[in-house]
């Protein structure tokens, strides 16, 4: 069964990819969902950019979804020569990926998907750096950390601005609290580790291998709601862990992205709903957002963590 299991992600890593100092044959397909304000554009103009310089020319394709709004509010000339495919409605990241995947095509054409919120900005990261460990993980879905003071706010995040701070509370991602800090807190750099293998990725940034594509956008029903999609990235990894037999999810602390975190998603009642049904519908899979082990910074070495943060250097 293992065997079976890490065959096509040992062909990947075996195979020529993006950011790996040769010819590219596997990409890495960049995927954003975008308004067209002019910090966006520019955000990923500069990003796009900067992948291709560190990567190559053809390190990258690159979709935008513009749930906001056309492809002609951008520069032309930069979008014939650097997008791919567009979308173009209402709606959420996801969704749009969902819509836009290919699974023969992507599984051939690309090693990742890199489904990134407008506001992460990358160009200070070592992508060369970045890939490697994502590959050397094992793992299927991998975060970003992030850099810097970003909120608990994830990409589906409570700008009800100009609502009074009690509606807010109410929208809050997840009634609970102590989630809401552990998100937190679990999604910042560990200075400690190079990366984690971990329960739980959020849905900012998350770099998906394209194996796992096909189990998160048609094998898990109803986790991708037209309007919402709270709750999907609360069952993921232990769904991929599961499905592929290997720890799916991994937080690099050694390459740190920047969340200028822009709050620009409009949180409804929707998002809770979401949530709920996929708790609902998929509870054994339920992240408690906790850190399964630490390879450590400069030690090649895999630690456990335990459930206050401990690492246990003898293991
Ligand atoms: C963005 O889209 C809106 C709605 O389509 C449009 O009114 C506005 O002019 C666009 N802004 C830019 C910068 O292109």
């Amino acid at each position: 069964m293992r065997l079976v299991i890490f065959l096509p992600i040992l062909c990947c890593q075996l195979s020529k990819s993006a950011f790996a100092f040769n010819d590219n044959s596997l990409k890495v397909l960049l995927f954003w969902a975008v308004d067209n304000a002019t910090r966006t554009q520019e955000t990923v103009m500069r990003n796009v950019a900067y992948a291709r310089r560190m990567g190559g020319r053809q390190c990258c394709d690159v979709i935008l979804a513009h749930y906001e709004g056309s492809p002609n509010d951008w520069d032309k000339n930069w979008y014939a020569s650097e997008v791919t495919s567009s979308l173009q409605k209402p709606g959420y990241k996801f969704r749009f990926l969902q819509e836009a995947y290919r699974e023969d095509q992507w599984t051939q054409k690309y090693e990742f998907v890199w489904a990134l919120d407008s506001d992460i900005d990358f160009t200070d990261v070592n992508l060369v750096e970045l890939f490697q460990l994502a590959r050397s993980s094992g793992s299927l879905i991998i975060g970003p950390t992030f850099a810097g003071d970003q909120a608990w706010k994830t990409y589906a995040t409570d700008l009800m601005v100009d609502d009074a701070v009690e509606s807010r509370k109410a929208l809050i991602r997840s009634d609970n609290l102590v989630d809401r800090q552990k998100i937190n807190v679990l999604g910042k750099p560990d200075p400690r580790c190079m990366m984690r293998h971990t329960d739980f990725v959020e849905m900012t940034a998350p770099l998906l291998s394209s194996m796992v594509l096909s189990l998160i956008l048609k094998d898990c029903v109803d986790c991708i709601h037209d309007r919402a999609e709270w709750g999907l990235d609360r069952v993921w990894c232990e769904m991929a862990s599961e499905k592929f037999s290997v720890s799916a999810c991994t937080l690099l602390d050694a390459t740190p992205v920047r969340h200028l975190d822009w709050q620009t998603a409009k949180v409804t009642a929707d998002f809770k709903d979401a949530e709920r049904k996929v708790k609902e519908r998929y509870t054994k899979y339920w992240a408690q957002v906790r850190n399964i082990d630490c390879m450590l910074a400069h030690k090649q070495r895999r630690v456990t963590i335990d459930t206050h943060g401990n690492i246990k250097e003898d293991d």
